[in-house]
Formats: structure tokens, C-alpha cells, sequence
């Protein structure tokens, strides 16, 4: 733990001392036997900077090493978050932003602040991300060391996002059937959540349109809200040009009722059976592949929650669904039993066009985020140059 002069005087030497369990400082000068200014930077696996002010911000991108912070900022070469938080002025200020861009150029992980309620009366976009996210998203960093900073790009593994616009569906739809009723499924948004954490520890831009999710809005992306398949169609297909990748962790329902009562269904008094007919929705993924006419952008993923029946097992089915879709990857849950939907772990078969299948067993949904944004930076670095940084 390392604090500014200001964090002393903010919170206090005690404080962070109590919680740390460590004597803490602001100062080079203190224990120069061990040359702290720089063996703390040499030696850390990650750097958190969590909340940065925009006097930090401003001090980092111009090298200052005037305190024990800034000094291990400057030899650390390991992968380093910083969360800003502010007001909305500061924040919007064109000093900011340069500052902003400048050290995502040079490979630091910059999370965009989330919207709400700041120090004062006011809110706005400036609130510190919740402290969930941002060790998500410091924990996918970790997990990208070799990948991210500055020497990060084709002549590594490959694998880096940094400046790459992605678009991520997460949640499931429903469909109304009056106006209390819907016919839904059970995706709670977690993976695509999770996707979209580990694309923003990588550098993406993302945007998430998000079907009926309950979790915090992730912080650092664009989100909009969509309830039904024909929603979630219109919003892909508006988005989708001009982005690098697609992934459509989204569970769209596949039916929907022919038509929406106007009043709510009322029980018959004879207990007599209510038949409901169903039409079927678009196929968004098949449509986005359909779009790209051809060419192999952008990468489309797509998933697929399959469970075995009378006509062949999960991958059975899997492997005609990428067939027939004609995406790049395909990632399969096997749903059977309760398995996947609303929990924090994973069973999954990533299948890729090529034929490649990476079974992915007991990993977090975090982990098989991983993975696929691995499989995905290989096929943009096959298939063409990097974008300029910002
Ligand atoms: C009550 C109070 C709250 C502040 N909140 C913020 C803040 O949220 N973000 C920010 O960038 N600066 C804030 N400031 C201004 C910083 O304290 C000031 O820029 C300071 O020089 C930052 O130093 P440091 O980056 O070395 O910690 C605040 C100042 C005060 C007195």
C-alpha cells in the first residue's frame, strides 16, 4: 500500500497502517537501505492505483517520481490499473482526456470511472467503479502479464485487444405474453459480465447491450438495455459495424408468443388448458455472419447452450450449430442438470472453424473469458495489422 501525501492526509497514516498491517509512506527517503523507490516497483507482479486523482493521472503521464508512488509507477513493469475517480469537470477536462489517452497509449489499464453519485450533491460520470470490478478486472490483468504494457502486440503471443472495438451481448430475453407475462430463460448475464471484464483489462473499447441483467452496470463501457430478441437484433445489427469482434454471450429466446395480449390472461373458471402458439425469432448470430458477406470481419463468436437429446450429445449438436452458423468460434455449455446459468463456474467446449476443440473443465466463468479472448486475439492478429493506439 502505497499512498500519496494527500491520501496521508485524507485518511490518515494509522488507518492504512491498521488495515495494511504494514507501516506505510509517502516518502523516498525512508528506508534507503532498501532503495524502496525502486525494489517496490521491480519486484511487484501488478500495480493497483485505485481511487486516481486527476492530479495523479496528470503527474504519471509527465514521469514525476516525487513521492514513493510515482517512483515505483516508473519502474514497474508489470501490468498497472488505475481507477480514476473525480468530479465530472475534472474528469470531461481536455487535460484529462489527453492524460487519459496518453497512458493507455503507452499500455496501462485506464477503467473508465462508473456514473453516480460523487463527494458533493452532484453525480454524474466520475464515481469510483465498485471495488468488485476493479479487482476483476486488476485479476484478468495479472492473468495478461505478458500481454499487456507497452512492448504488448503481434510479436508477443498475440493476444492484446488495446485499442480493438468490441461488441458484447450478455443476459437473456424474454418475450411478453400479456402484460404481467414472459416467456424467458435463465442466463443471468454473468459470462457475458465476465467477457466484458477481461476485454477491458486487455485495452478493448466495449460495448454491451445487456437483456435483462440484474448485476451492477460494469463501469468503463456503453451500455444499453434491450428486454426482447427483436430488441436485442435491431440494437447488434446498429452496433455492429464497425467493431472487431462480436460476442454474443446473450441468450436470445429462440420463440416468441404470435401475439401479446393487451389485458392480463385470466384463469379459465373451467380449469381448461390455455394453448400458446409461438413464432420464431431471428437468428441474430447467423444474420451478423450473413452481413459480413465473405470476409472474416468481424470476429463473431457465439454461444451455445445445448444439452444431449434422442439425436446425438451436446457436441453433437454443437458441432452442426457452428456448421450451420458459420461463426468463428462457438462456445458450448452443456446446461443439462442445472449446470451454468446464474453460477460463478463454467464447464465449456470452445469450438473453433477450423476444427480446433479446447475443452474448458471447473474454470470460473472469468477464466473461460480468458480463453476466449485468446482464441479471438489470434484470429485478429492473423487477420490483419493492429489499429493505430489511440
Ligand atoms: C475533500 C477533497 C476531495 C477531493 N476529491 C478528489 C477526487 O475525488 N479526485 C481528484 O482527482 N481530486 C480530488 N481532490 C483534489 C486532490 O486532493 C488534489 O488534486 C491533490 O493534489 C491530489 O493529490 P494526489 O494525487 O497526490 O493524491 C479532492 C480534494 C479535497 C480537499
Amino acid at each position: 500500500m502505497v499512498p500519496t501525501r494527500s491520501a496521508l492526509r485524507f485518511v490518515g497514516r494509522p488507518t492504512w497502517e491498521a488495515l495494511s498491517g504494514h507501516p506505510v509512506t509517502d516518502e523516498v527517503f525512508a528506508n534507503v537501505h532498501e532503495v524502496a523507490h525502486v525494489a517496490l516497483g521491480r519486484s511487484a507482479d501488478l500495480v493497483v492505483v485505485a481511487p486516481a486523482t486527476a492530479d495523479l493521472l496528470a503527474r504519471m503521464v509527465h514521469g514525476r517520481a516525487d513521492d514513493l508512488l510515482t517512483a515505483t509507477l516508473l519502474t514497474a513493469r508489470c501490468p498497472v490499473v488505475v481507477a480514476p475517480a473525480m468530479h465530472t469537470e475534472m474528469w470531461e477536462h481536455p487535460a484529462t482526456r489527453d492524460n487519459v489517452s496518453t497512458l493507455r497509449a503507452r499500455g496501462t489499464i485506464v477503467i473508465d470511472p462508473a456514473t453516480g453519485r460523487l463527494t458533493g450533491a452532484d453525480s454524474g460520470p466520475g464515481r469510483l467503479p465498485e471495488p468488485a470490478q476493479i479487482v476483476a478486472i486488476a485479476l484478468a490483468a495479472l492473468g495478461r502479464s505478458r500481454l499487456v504494457g507497452p512492448d504488448a502486440g503481434p510479436d508477443g503471443t498475440g493476444t492484446d485487444l488495446r485499442g480493438r472495438r468490441v461488441l458484447i451481448t450478455a443476459g437473456g430475453t424474454r418475450e411478453p405474453l400479456d402484460p404481467v407475462r414472459y416467456v424467458g430463460n435463465r442466463s443471468s448475464g454473468r459470462m457475458g459480465y465476465a467477457l466484458v471484464t477481461a476485454a477491458l483489462a486487455r485495452g478493448a473499447h466495449v460495448s454491451v447491450v445487456a437483456a435483462n441483467v440484474t448485476l451492477p452496470d460494469p463501469a468503463g463501457v456503453t451500455l444499453t438495455a434491450v428486454e426482447t430478441t427483436a430488441e436485442l437484433h435491431d440494437q447488434v445489427l446498429a452496433e455492429s459495424d464497425g467493431v472487431d469482434v462480436v460476442v454474443m454471450a446473450a441468450a436470445p429466446s429462440d420463440f416468441r408468443p404470435e401475439r401479446i395480449a393487451e389485458a392480463k390472461i385470466k384463469k379459465s373458471p373451467d380449469g381448461s388448458v390455455q394453448h400458446l402458439r409461438l413464432v420464431q425469432n431471428p437468428d441474430i448470430l447467423a444474420e451478423l455472419v450473413q452481413r459480413r458477406a465473405g470476409s472474416r470481419h468481424p470476429v463473431v463468436v457465439g454461444f451455445a447452450a445445448e444439452t444431449g437429446d434422442a439425436d446425438g450429445d451436446v457436441l453433437t449438436h454443437a458441432r452442426a450449430k457452428l456448421a450451420r452458423k458459420g461463426c468463428d468460434l462457438l462456445v458450448v455449455n452443456d446446461v443439462g442438470g442445472g449446470r451454468v446459468f446464474g453460477r460463478d463456474d463454467t464447464e465449456a467446449v470452445v469450438l473453433d472453424r477450423d476444427g480446433a476443440e479446447h475443452p474448458v473443465s471447473h474454470a470460473s466463468k472469468s477464466e473461460l473469458a480468458g480463453i476466449v479472448w485468446d482464441l479471438v486475439g489470434k484470429r485478429l492478429d492473423s487477420q490483419r495489422p493492429g489499429p493505430s493506439l489511440l
